[in-house]
């Protein structure tokens, strides 16, 4: 099968109405909001054709959609959820609020591992709980001293709290490992923190690096994992999600309001399920694509803009981009939106750590990638020449 990132057109991607494509002028090229430049797979434009013909455009059907959750997990991970203490969500964030909203209470701290996907914040801040930031080491990875003393922190008052983990992390595209897992849980479970962890990231792992589920460990018995199709297949439009819950958190789960589930989409709970069940030899495809992407990322970036830090992401189609040798300020997503007419996600946005750097999605065409990076290129040099910067080539 072909790249699924060498289909689309530019010129049809700007036909696109979504946020991606339409946030910034046409002048813009975007590489910010986690949405990949792809068309479907065939059987997801399938099943939803088929669900228009048929008028199948009503209320969801949980189970079919938690059968194809577990369908994909137990081919990919080697691991299933079980059906009865999994539950339909309207999607990742508002699946992770609900959890939080069972978990901790008003005022409680939710530890994040920052620099973070920013709603991680906005969603944690809008329940009425506060982030504990525990920052990732200057590897990316997650810190345990540092996580200690966020867990600390967060129970000082004798409040409830919870660990929001992104596995795979976003925005550094980390693959926590089993024994990572394994002692943040453990760190966890020594302090009462309940853990939850955003999965979203989970059919995106480049090889050789390997994506464990958090409840297929024992860590994972008190946890919560939420889980979409939406960032694997670029179904974020076609929203449906769920949330799973290992053994010894079942009576929590039994605690989320049934009505939650309504907020899922049908059409999304049906395109989803396509895709993890007959996304397989699209998902290799994208991953093919998606490997070549992040090589060739650093090829274009050692040629033309040198200074900045990127190491390959494990999983993602997502760059943690360092400027800061090239002295952009805090916010060099600003200064490249305005003078290169490239968008990328604002590092500040991400929390601690994000100063002076940017995310950039490289789920596009290389040709698309490469313009990009020329044009950040450029625009580096003008400024470099305009300062007088006699030293810069
Ligand atoms: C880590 C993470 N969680 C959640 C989401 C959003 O998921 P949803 O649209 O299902 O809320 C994203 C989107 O980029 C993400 O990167």
């Amino acid at each position: 099968m072909d790249d699924p990132l060498l289909v689309p057109s530019l010129a049809d991607l700007r036909r696109r109405r979504g946020l991606k494509w339409r946030l910034y002028g046409e002048d813009v090229l975007p590489l910010w909001v986690a949405e990949m430049d792809v068309l479907p797979p065939e059987p997801v434009t399938r099943a939803v054709t088929d669900a228009m013909a048929l008028g199948d455009t009503g209320y969801p059907w949980a189970p079919d959609y938690v059968d194809a959750v577990a369908d994909f997990a137990g081919r990919h991970w080697g691991w299933a959820p079980e059906a009865g203490r999994t539950r339909l969500v309207p999607n990742v964030m508002l699946g992770i609020s609900e959890v939080l909203r069972l978990l901790t209470g008003p005022g409680d701290a939710v530890v994040v591992n920052c620099p973070v996907y920013p709603p991680f914040y906005a969603f944690v801040r809008n329940l009425g709980r506060r982030v504990v930031e525990a920052p990732l080491g200057p590897d990316g990875r997650i810190d345990l001293q540092r996580l200690a003393s966020a867990f600390g922190d967060a129970r000082r008052d004798g409040g409830r709290a919870a660990y929001l983990l992104a596995s795979p992390h976003n925005p550094t595209g980390v693959v926590h490992t089993e024994q990572e897992l394994t002692a943040a849980g453990e760190l966890a479970a020594d302090h009462g923190v309940r853990v939850v962890v955003d999965e979203i990231h989970a059919p995106l792992v480049h090889a050789p690096h390997r994506f464990v589920p958090y409840l297929s460990l024992p860590v994972g018995a008190a946890a919560f994992s939420v889980f979409s199709a939406s960032k694997g297949f670029n179904l974020a439009g076609l929203t449906s999600a769920v949330a799973m819950a290992g053994e010894e958190a079942a009576s929590d789960l039994a605690a989320m309001p049934q009505e939650v589930a309504f907020g899922a989409s049908h059409v999304g709970s049906i395109a989803q399920a396509a895709a993890l069940r007959e996304g397989d030899e699209w998902l290799d495809a994208l991953l093919g694509g998606l490997d070549r992407n992040r090589q060739l990322l650093r090829e274009l970036l050692a040629d033309r803009l040198p200074g900045v830090g990127y190491s390959a992401p494990e999983g993602t189609y997502l760059a943690w981009l360092d400027f800061r040798p090239l002295g952009l300020g805090d916010d060099p997503a600003g200064f490249l939106r305005e003078h290169a007419k490239v968008a990328l996600s604002p590092g500040p946005d991400f929390g601690t750590g994000g100063a002076g750097h940017a995310r950039l999605n490289f789920a596009t065409s290389p040709a698309v990638l490469t313009e990009a990076v020329e044009r950040m290129a450029r625009a580096v040099g003008d400024r470099a020449v305009a300062a007088g910067d006699a030293d810069y080539h």
